[in-house]
């Protein structure tokens, strides 16, 4: 028997023009497309080539304009500085069309980039859609990412504007962003005209005269900017993720596609409506925030909330139950980690009985996998389906679900369920070649991915092809590997890259290993992700020290936790890491991560028959023992 999500998956694979282009239909165009996918530049694909659109008129004024100005669009919800701010759709737009004026005043035009490095405020929000209304590209940067980094994508997407604000809230601490805004612009090789400061009462930030704008100031002389229409294929932002090396991959999104595809997962995926109010507790530095806190919600006309907490300390483990009974939150969305620092807290639900959550219907975990003590704990609790699924900085969206509007499928643990529609996931081994039902392998898509997805990285197809589509030809490589059962479920078992998923956020060891080999005394390293109950994983570092080094081994590791801290950020949570008088390598000289990592996380391991010298590997038992993984856990 078929069902609405059979039909769409069907459809949406058969005739993705006829698909997109109906979904299309529901969206604002000041010119309509030419073409729904253009595929004349293989394998670089395009979507409603020849439309003209702009993002921040389908988020805002499109249903100003269907008579929803008085609906609350946007609600800021601060537990750590006691704040609660409601705008409706017109006092957002009125707010976002003049930061456009600010933006004019300082020369941006379409295409000019724009670096935002905010904390979760609702000026983030605002930023961002400011640069959409005018065709500025945004390119924000989580907080908790070091100077350097910050300095690396300043490099690379050379902005004519940074807007920062004086201050980040870390539960009780007060980060201040100026010095780390300043210290990125003077690593950076490229330097930005103009950074606009949003001055917060916690912490003043010191403004150098000529380069630093005061935001409120600047607002006061702004007169509002009207949308400028942009191409569908223009870009919208790009967003830093970690990719196997230092350098970060710009991942771009376009308008056009983003537009049709976020606002369609809205009611398809996450079964909400305009009018409902929606909760991505996430941030705006990823992707979830992107896609989910700001712009998914809005284009749909829901109410979105921004929050500036954590699950749990602010003040406690009910803070989350208390922003959905008091906002009405129909659908959550966050990490498992968020909902395993609750558990942790609360394991019996206590704050849970202390709210009304009777307008709470879903919940939706994504950004690692979920664990299925976790989801049981949530389901147990909070009576309500939870639902896992699996996406990427990359994907913008899901590629795989448990699609609520179309039709719900019963819940497998540990699989997020089946492929959304637009996605044709399959799995196949090293020569891309089919692998059974069942079968560990590669998961790859089917070029070409549905819209809302990257095209490209920025200023860099060389590296987009390299990364993404060359070694499975005709497919996108999710560097993610899994396998998919008889029903056609998704399971999504491990990254087959160096990429580590530290409470939700995604990291490189790769990135880490490099700036523990730039410490003098280091001769050679490896990092690698252990198990952790909270986290999902934790980096932890194997440090061989070079000959002669008169300096402890508690002097080393604690110079290397602070220059991961340094120069990645306190986001890495690199926190532990140990001196061993050698690697386990294989007779090539490839350190044996895989072994190193299955030891740590007390799992079987076979000796390889590689190894170069198995003694070596009681040496790393012992090691890992002595920093309380391995046997120390076990006992
Ligand atoms: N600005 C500055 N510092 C930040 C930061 C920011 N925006 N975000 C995190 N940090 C710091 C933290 O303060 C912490 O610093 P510390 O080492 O001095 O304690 C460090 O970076 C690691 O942060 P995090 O991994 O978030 O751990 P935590 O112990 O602060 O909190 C959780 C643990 C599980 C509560 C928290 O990670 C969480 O809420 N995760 C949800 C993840 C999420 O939203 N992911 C997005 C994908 S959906
Ligand atoms: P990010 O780009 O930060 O969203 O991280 C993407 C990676 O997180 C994916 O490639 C997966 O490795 C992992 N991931 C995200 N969602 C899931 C999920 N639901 N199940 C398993 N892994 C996931």
């Amino acid at each position: 028997m078929t069902n609405l999500y059979d039909e769409a998956y069907q459809q949406s694979l058969k005739d993705p023009e006829g698909f997109w282009g109906k979904a299309a239909e529901d969206c604002f165009w000041y010119k309509k497309w030419d073409k729904v996918l253009d595929d004349s530049n293989k394998p670089f694909y395009r979507w409603f080539v020849g439309a003209e659109t702009n993002t921040c008129y389908n988020a805002l004024d499109f249903h100003i304009d269907k008579g929803r100005g008085d609906q609350l669009a946007l609600i800021y919800d601060s537990p750590v500085t006691d704040t609660i701010k409601k705008y409706t759709y017109t006092e957002l737009r009125d707010e976002v069309a003049k930061f456009a004026g600010v933006l004019k005043n300082q020369g941006v035009t379409k295409g000019d980039r724009i670096i935002i490095y905010m904390p979760m405020i609702a000026e983030a929000a605002i930023a961002m859609l400011a640069c959409a209304r005018i065709g500025a590209v945004h390119s924000v940067v989580f907080g908790g990412f070091a100077a350097k980094e910050l300095a690396t994508r300043i490099n690379d997407a050379k902005p004519k504007v940074m807007v920062s604000a004086s201050c980040g809230i870390e539960v009780q601490r007060v980060i201040e962003y100026k010095p780390l805004l300043d210290e990125a612009i003077r690593l950076s090789d490229y330097k930005p005209e103009k950074c606009i400061i949003f001055q917060r009462p916690m912490a003043k930030a010191e403004m150098a005269a000529g380069m630093d704008v005061d935001w409120n100031e600047a607002m006061a002389k702004a007169e509002p900017a009207d949308c400028v229409p942009v191409a569908a294929t223009d870009p919208l932002y790009i967003l830093y993720t970690s990719g196997t090396t230092g350098q970060p991959k710009g991942v771009v999104r376009d308008n056009g596609g983003h537009i049709v595809a976020l606002k369609w997962t809205m009611k398809n995926i996450y079964d909400v409506d305009a009018g409902d109010v929606y909760w991505a507790a996430s941030d705006v530095g990823w992707v979830v925030g992107h896609s989910y806190i700001v712009y998914g919600p809005l284009f749909k006309g829901c109410t979105t909330i921004l929050f500036e907490g954590k699950p749990v300390g602010t003040p406690d483990a009910g803070v989350f139950w208390r922003v959905i009974s008091e906002h009405g939150v129909k659908s959550l969305f966050t990490a498992p980690t968020a909902f395993r620092a609750i558990k942790r807290d609360d394991p019996k639900g206590e704050f849970i009985k202390k709210y009304d959550l009777s307008n709470f219907k879903i919940l939706f975990l994504a950004g690692e996998r979920s664990d299925p003590d976790t989801i049981q704990w949530s389901e147990r609790n909070l009576n309500v389906p939870v639902i896992d699924h699996w996406w990427q900085t990359e994907t913008g969206w899901a590629i795989c679900a448990n699609c609520m509007g179309l039709h719900r499928f019963p819940v497998k643990y540990g699989s997020p369920t089946k492929a959304a529609p637009g996605w044709d996931v399959q799995v196949v081994d090293e020569g891309c070649n089919p692998v059974p039902p069942g079968k560990i392998g590669a998961l790859v898509v089917k070029l070409p991915l549905p819209p809302g997805t990257l095209p490209t990285l920025y200023q860099n197809d060389e590296r987009y092809k390299e990364s993404y589509l060359d070694e499975f030809p005709g497919y996108y490589k999710t560097a993610d590997a899994g396998y998919i059962d008889e029903e056609g479920y998704v399971y999504v078992m491990s990254r087959t890259d160096d990429i580590i998923n530290v409470a939700g956020h995604r990291l490189s060891t790769g990135a880490m290993e490099e700036v523990l080999s730039d410490h003098q005394d280091v001769a050679e390293c490896a990092v690698l992700g252990v198990e952790d109950k909270l986290k999902g994983q934790v980096p932890v570092g194997f440090i061989v020290l070079k000959a002669g080094v008169t300096k402890s081994n508690e002097e080393i590791v604690k110079e290397v936790v602070q220059m991961v801290r340094d120069r990645i950020g306190p986001v890495a949570a690199f926190k532990t890491a140990t001196v061993v008088k050698r690697l386990p390598k294989t007779r090539s000289g490839k350190i044996l991560r895989g072994t190193i990592q299955k030891i740590a996380d007390n799992r079987e391991f076979k000796v390889p028959a590689t190894i170069d010298d198995p003694t070596i590997l009681n040496e790393m038992e012992e090691a890992l023992t002595g920093i309380g993984l391995a046997k120390a856990r076990k006992d």
